[in-house]
């Protein structure tokens, strides 16, 4: 069991993908609180400091780890034969759009050059939280 290499890269993978999601909850969060700063000020400084160290720090390799490690596993049981990984795979091309978005919008806030309001970024909060719960039933039931 303890040298079971399938086994630890499905534990490398489930600890990179809570990583990965536990910033793709947290950025639109610190989104909807930077709205609330004047451009250009100290705490509008701090956010940026902020949003750009969970992306490149935190969220870009974690995510990078999550889809090398989902390769490997896809590679060792088939998994392009089921349709429950079709479907998975489907809902991850959506939360790697949603990363892309987040980095395009921290750009913009770099830029002192935001152009959405604290309301978007509260409702596009909910994005990940939907695709999460989607993307686990898929993967523990495999419904089909
Ligand atoms: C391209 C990206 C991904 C690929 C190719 C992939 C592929 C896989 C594969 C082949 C397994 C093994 C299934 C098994 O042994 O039963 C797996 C397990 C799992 N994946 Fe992914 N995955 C990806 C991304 C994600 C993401 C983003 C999440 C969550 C947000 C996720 C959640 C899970 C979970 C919870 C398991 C454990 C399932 C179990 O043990 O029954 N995966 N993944």
């Amino acid at each position: 069991m303890l040298l079971d290499t399938y086994l630890w890269t499905k534990v490398v993978h489930v600890v990179a993908f809570t990583a990965w999601m536990a910033g793709l909850f947290y950025l639109p969060r610190l989104y909807v609180y930077h709205t609330q700063q004047a451009p250009g000020s100290d705490t509008a400084r701090t956010f940026q400091v902020m949003e750009r160290k969970l992306l490149r720090i935190i969220m870009n390799p974690a995510m990078i780890v999550t889809l090398a490690t989902g390769g490997i596993l896809i590679w060792q049981i088939d998994g392009l034969l089921f349709g429950w990984m079709h479907a998975k795979l489907l809902l991850v091309g959506v939360l790697l759009a949603f990363h892309m978005l987040l980095a395009r919008w921290r750009r913009e806030f770099a830029a002192e050059a935001n152009r959405h309001s604290e309301r978007f970024y509260r409702v596009v909060n909910e994005v990940p939280t939907v695709l999460l719960i989607l993307i686990v039933i898929l993967a523990i039931l495999k419904p089909f």
